[in-house]
């Protein structure tokens, strides 16, 4: 049966699937990579980590499996970073990724000196920090040398679909996060590119994510060991892969991602822009719209919790008991590690713990984490319930939500039900799921997921627990605002 290749170049490592065309995950593996910390609130990675590691991956991937079988790869990746590449194709320095905060200037200038309303009408989107045209301007203002070299502009997962097709491209979900695209006619932006001092044939063709931009190159077919003529697919940002992955193609229908990052996604048929541009305003990868929220740390948090502070590693047990205090819980964290994109898009935002007293538990803390999130994420929706969209249910993917409590926090902070696809695989699963549309296995991405993507469980929130995070939300939403302008001292 036919096989595909859906790769999901995240933030803390490159996840591969292996999926044959009725949906069955064949095989799965993922490889890390370093991310850099050069100096504070900044983050980078190597491009040639990401494609060092995706080789090694597709090697693991493929071992012992049917390689004549595969016909198709495709990509969800990290989304707004920058690459950029000299004439001679050499990365000229290493990526600024999604989660960077060092264009607070460029991203005031943007937003104040060229205006929202412009910037809107540009590009349906106003500037935040970790969006890539901000950083184009940082780099020309702090790195002249660098930017005078610039020939190719890109975005992560593109870099990989140049190295394994040598076609320079990108799709219209991801490239919605560069703030160079106009979301609403599906082209670049001539306004964008001149104020970044840019030339358009510096970016990549625009392709649907759906769509096959090419085939593997001949080198890179010998060294996997799969047949010539399988087709690359383009794919998508990996919120919009999750979203196809969770089968969130509906209009209306709500994803909720619990990775590094956490977002809100909202798919729409029609291209939609909410009040004051406070939700970003993206094409999907169906060939519809969407709007999202993204806080910059999620599950990133809980990782920072259990790992780097408590040095416990093990998940499962700083969870047991978290259950049976659901909205009792008098402390309170705010997820702010990397600042914060939405809603308050304020790069000098930071973590908080608040509340303690003597009688304070390590569970009580850990608890907070999680809901910190809950709350951070609950911020989003208000913003888009705020606009008039409703959502009465969410999907649910990425790391955090393998966790039972956390799904159940999600359930009644946000009082919706919170659904688990049988595929937790989410940006990956659905990036081969584009690649099979893109090689005509489905006449669409909506029948695709229609036919492929089955529930597993559903949370249901408690009347009871849902009334004690009522309260709890409306404590968590004074403490950001209180702290503002201490934020800035820091
Ligand atoms: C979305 C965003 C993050 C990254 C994480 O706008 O910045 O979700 O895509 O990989």
């Amino acid at each position: 049966m036919n096989t595909y290749i859906g790769i999901d170049l995240g933030t803390s490592s490159v996840k591969l699937s292996l999926v044959n065309k009725d949906g069955k995950i064949l095989k799965s593996v993922s490889m890390e990579y370093p991310i850099y910390y050069p100096q504070s609130g900044w983050s980078e990675q190597k491009p040639q980590d990401w494609y060092d590691k995706t080789i090694d991956g597709l090697v693991n991937l493929l071992d012992g499996e049917d390689k004549s079988s595969v016909r198709g790869i495709s990509f969800g990746g990290q989304m707004h970073g920058l690459v950029i590449l000299d004439k001679d194709d050499n990365v000229i320095r290493p990526a600024i990724l999604w989660n960077d905060g060092r264009t607070e200037k460029e991203t005031k200038y943007l937003n104040e000196k060229i205006g929202k309303d412009n910037l809107s009408k540009y590009t349906a989107n106003i500037a935040f920090a970790g969006f890539t045209a901000p950083k184009i301007l940082w780099v020309k203002e702090n790195e002249r040398d660098n930017f005078d070299k610039i020939v190719k502009i890109m975005l992560p997962k593109d870099y990989l679909a140049y190295k394994l097709s040598g076609v320079f491209a990108t799709d219209y979900s991801d490239a919605s996060g560069m703030l160079l695209l106009n979301v609403k006619n599906r082209n670049w932006s001539e306004e964008m590119c001149q104020i970044c001092g840019i030339t358009k044939n510096m970016l990549p063709s625009l392709y649907e994510s759906y769509e096959k931009i090419g085939v593997v190159l001949p080198e890179i077919a010998e060294k996997i060991g799969i047949p010539t003529d399988t087709i690359v697919c383009i794919g998508a940002g990996d919120n919009a892969a999750a979203a196809i992955g969770t089968g969130t193609v509906e209009n209306g229908s709500c994803n909720i991602s619990l990775g590094t990052s956490g977002t809100v996604f909202v798919s729409f048929d029609k291209f939609f822009v909410d009040d004051k541009n406070a939700l970003h305003s993206f094409a999907h990868a169906n060939g519809k719209y969407h709007l999202m929220g993204c806080i910059l740390s999620a599950a990133s948090c809980n990782k920072w919790w259990i790992e780097d502070v408590l040095k416990s590693g093990d998940y499962r047990l700083e969870e047991q008991g978290l259950e049976d205090n659901l909205g009792e819980n008098e402390v309170f964290f705010l997820p702010y590690l990397m600042g914060e994109r939405s809603p308050h898009n304020d790069t000098s935002a930071r973590g908080a713990f608040i509340g303690m007293r003597p009688s304070t538990t390590r569970k009580d803390m850990s608890l907070s984490i999680m809901e910190g999130v809950a709350f951070a994420l609950r911020d989003c929706v208000e913003i888009a319930k705020a606009s008039g969209v409703k959502i009465t249910s969410t999907n649910i993917c990425g790391g955090g939500a393998k966790s039972a409590v956390w799904r159940k926090i999600m359930a009644n902070v946000l009082n919706i039900p919170v659904v688990r696809t049988e595929i937790e695989e989410g940006p990956s699963y659905g990036s081969a799921i584009l690649a099979m549309v893109a090689n005509n296995e489905y006449s669409s991405v909506q029948e695709a997921c229609q036919k492929l993507i089955k529930t597993k469980d559903v949370t249901y929130p408690d009347e009871k627990i849902v009334a004690k995070y009522e309260k709890k939300y409306k404590l968590f939403t004074k403490l950001y605002p209180a702290l503002k302008d201490v934020y800035k001292e820091f």
